[in-house]
């Protein structure tokens, strides 16, 4: 109670002094009452059924429909997320929550942001909420929180396999066993061993820094570029250099595997100037985000051969469409975004949602790691 009303005194303070900033007017830990409350997740179709664990669609809407409802919120869950007559669109004006994955994003634009008068909460299920415009969250002072830490193990397990599909050609192997093939050369001329390759992330953060736990036993040479550089003996420990200049970095590696978050700063950050400066022949596994990279770029480097394969299940946009150029570009190992979505992860992540929507209704925090916006200010990260 205490802890709420200290909440409703800076909140009323911050109205005070931001009064010049018309926008930033909403009560930003408004609570009590009946919510509405909507989700944007995957359809599950004919696979929603097939597992109980399966609560990451849009059928298994996180597992809480039962929980809200009993307290008496109202709970629409769609997937139908884009223009003007979406089913989103329509609850825009009204909701109170919303909830999103990076697997199949609403994306919450300014202009949806002005629109949505009672908005005062949205949540990431997953990690990484650039499909939001964070700077517009923060001046309508509405807060922003994902479930960090709830699929990085996932993540991290799926960069590992796609580094060895990309560096043993497993892909064009796969292709000849399905189509009655039989060319061994076809394959060999261009798989390598993993041991002894360099590998450099670019980002190690918490996905960054179990990817280089994972890549330890395979004797690599472990290189890693960060805005912080790691508590020397975790550095030690994991066995990875720091590589203060990207740039300098990038010529060394016959891998990387982009681990940062999408923002002002990393938006394009591999253009055609940055993907010049890696190896010929280099590999690059991204289960970041798409718009790290310049698109066309990508591709273009891919037909040349300067990139000799590329594998990641992030897009800009998603789903992608059918005629993004990743999907036609030679030596890739492409998917739909998954990585960070394993009944493991839903789980981990659906439990998260359910504490910090308990959290908000009781006016209560949330684990202070979970902010992105939090009181009209970015998580340092993203600033
Ligand atoms: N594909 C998936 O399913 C999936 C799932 C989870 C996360 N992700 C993506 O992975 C990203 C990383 O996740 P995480 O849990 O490791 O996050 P994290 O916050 O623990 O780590 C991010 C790291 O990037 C570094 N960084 C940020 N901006 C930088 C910059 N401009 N230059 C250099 N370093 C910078 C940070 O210092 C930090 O160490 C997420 O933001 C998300 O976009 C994808």
């Amino acid at each position: 109670m205490a802890m709420l009303a200290k909440r409703v005194a800076s909140s009323a303070a911050r109205s005070l002094l931001t009064s010049s900033n018309s926008t930033f007017t909403r009560n930003i830990h408004a609570s009590g009452g009946k919510k509405k409350i909507v989700g944007v997740f995957y359809k599950g179709n004919e696979y929603a059924s097939m597992n109980p664990n399966f609560v990451g669609c849009v059928e298994g809407a996180l597992g809480i429909r039962e929980w809200l409802e009993s307290q008496g919120h109202e709970y629409i869950v769609t997937d139908d997320k884009e223009g003007p007559d979406s089913v989103l669109e329509k609850h825009i004006p009204d909701l109170h929550v919303l909830i999103s994955t990076p697997f199949h994003p609403a994306y919450v634009t300014a202009e949806r942001i002005k629109k949505a008068k009672n908005l005062e909460l949205l949540l990431t299920a997953g990690i990484g909420s650039d499909h939001i415009d964070l700077n517009a969250a923060a001046a309508a002072g509405l807060t922003v929180a994902e479930v960090t830490g709830s699929n990085v193990v996932s993540v991290a397990e799926d960069e590992l396999l796609r580094i060895l599909i990309l560096l043993r050609n497993f892909l064009p192997g796969y292709q000849q066993a399905v189509t009655g093939d039989w060319n061994v050369a076809g394959i060999a001329y261009r798989a390598y061993d993993l041991e002894g390759k360099t590998i450099g992330t670019v980002g190690a953060g918490r996905i960054g820094k179990l990817l280089l736990q994972r890549l330890k036993p395979f004797n690599c040479n472990l290189l890693y570029h960060d805005r912080l550089k790691m508590d020397p003996e975790l550095e030690n420990q994991i066995g990875a250099k720091f590589e203060e200049d990207l740039d300098a970095m990038l010529p060394k590696c016959d891998v990387i595997v982009i681990n940062m978050p999408l923002t002002d700063k990393t938006r394009g950050l591999f253009d055609k100037d940055r993907i010049a400066k890696c190896k010929k022949g280099v590999l690059i596994v991204n289960n970041a985000r798409g718009a790290i990279m310049d698109t066309q770029a990508v591709a273009d480097a891919c037909s040349s051969g300067h990139i000799a394969g590329y594998s990641g299940d992030v897009w800009f946009p998603q789903p992608a469409p059918k005629d993004h150029p990743w999907r036609y570009m030679p030596n890739h190992a492409m998917t739909p975004h998954i990585s960070g979505t394993t009944i493991d992860a839903q789980l981990r992540y659906a439990a998260g949602v359910k504490d910090m929507l308990d959290r908000h209704f009781r006016g209560e925090d949330f684990p202070e790691q979970n902010y992105i916006v939090k009181e009209g200010q970015l998580a340092p990260q993203y600033r």
